[in-house]
């Protein structure tokens, strides 16, 4: 198994992946691999901010191996050479960042780093010192253009992760930045969001969302179908949450005629077509159902991904990270070797073409 095996002979760990993907309750293969072959073509330089972990040594191989990414590895040189060693990985030539041993290079992107934040709250010497943590020194050398895009996440809660990011990279102009899931699951393949960032967002928000989401379907090469979720089916029940995903969808609509997107929606009509055809004949859904859940809320999202991963043995890929100005993907704790290079290409294609060139 790729988990546990050594990643030093590459077509059979690569083709373990391949069948494991496979047997699992018929993943969309084709999505994922469309995004591989693509980052394949033109691989960029992806920072692994965790690098003194196993699984991403492993991962760092098996995307070397594969032509998929040219990892920097960030972390304590000593127990990256131990790790290496102990699990004969054969990951030379890639470039291994020590931030502890880089004097002058923290002292330059703490200065750049206070240059942003002084005037939120940053000293010098603080700034200085938080270059100490790799999630800020990774999302540095994305910032200047050292990497590519950051990968970070494995061993860290989310928010200490995504906020270094959010602090120094920051949204697109304008935008939110917002987390979604894809759900392979025996009924098709599914895209959840916002499931990560915004604990409570407000309706404008909800509408960035949306769009984001939209663009984040098209970057899978997928049309999206929009349930916008709630409690309620087209105002069946009164309420803060039918209210704010209503009003969302509205103004999405003015702002992106095109895009199919209904609701307020119950999750079971949005999916179950003879339901929707038959008592909801003139939603935009009726025909074909959703393939794309936008939630009310944080606390909906990510709960309704996680059991359904759980207790629905759905593949998932994600949290990916949406809005950013520069590509930063942060994995969901305890993320498997499988899981952390389907993110790595993801990355990679991210860098390639720039979020902003897909329009919705
Ligand atoms: N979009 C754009 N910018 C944002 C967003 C956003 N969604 N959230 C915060 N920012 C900006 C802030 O405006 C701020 O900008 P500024 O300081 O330059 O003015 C900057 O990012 C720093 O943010 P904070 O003030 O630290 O923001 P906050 O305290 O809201 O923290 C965070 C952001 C960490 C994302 C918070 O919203 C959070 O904890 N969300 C929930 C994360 C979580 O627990 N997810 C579930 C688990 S993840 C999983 O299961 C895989």
């Amino acid at each position: 198994a790729i988990e546990s095996g050594v990643a030093k002979t590459k077509i059979t760990d690569w083709a373990a992946y391949e069948v494991e993907l496979q047997k699992r309750i018929g993943v969309d293969h084709k999505l994922m691999n469309r995004i591989l072959s693509k980052a394949k073509k033109d691989p960029k330089r992806v920072v692994f901010a965790e690098a003194d972990n196993v699984k991403i040594l492993k991962a760092a191989q098996m995307v070397i191996d594969e032509g998929i990414a040219k990892p920097i590895l960030l972390g304590n040189k000593t127990k990256i050479d131990e790790l290496i060693n102990e699990h004969q990985l054969d990951i030379e030539g890639c470039e291994i960042i020590d931030t502890f041993q880089q004097d002058k290079k923290r002292e330059e992107f703490g200065k750049m780093f206070y240059e942003k934040r002084k005037r939120k709250g940053v000293t010098e010497y603080e700034a200085v010192k938080l270059m100490r943590d790799r999630n800020y020194f990774g999302s540095m050398m994305v910032e200047v253009g050292e990497a590519d895009a950051m990968i970070s996440g494995l061993t860290k809660d989310y928010p200490k992760t995504v906020r270094p990011a959010l602090e120094i990279i920051g949204p697109e102009p304008g935008k939110r930045v917002a987390g979604m899931y894809i759900l392979f699951t025996s009924k098709g393949t599914f895209f959840f969001s916002d499931t990560t960032v915004n604990t409570n967002p407000t309706v404008d928000q909800l509408v960035d969302i949306i769009g984001l989401t939209a663009r984040g379907a098209k970057f899978f090469g997928i049309d999206p179908r929009m349930a916008m979720l709630s409690y309620s089916n087209f105002g069946s029940s009164k309420g803060d949450i039918p209210y704010k995903v209503s009003k969302a969808r509205e103004i999405a609509k003015e702002r992106w005629p095109n895009l199919v997107i209904d609701g307020d929606i119950q999750a079971n009509i949005a999916v179950n077509k003879e339901l929707l055809t038959e008592t909801y004949p003139f939603s935009e859904l009726a025909e074909k159902g959703a393939n794309t859940f936008i939630f009310p809320n944080l606390e909906s999202g990510n709960i309704a991904y996680k059991l359904l991963m759980e207790l629905g043995n759905a593949e998932a890929i994600g949290p990916i990270l949406m809005g950013m100005n520069k590509p930063v993907h942060i994995l969901q704790l305890g993320s498997s070797i499988r899981e952390i290079v389907n993110m790595v290409a993801i990355a990679v294609v991210d860098a390639q073409i720039q979020n902003n060139q897909i329009s919705i």
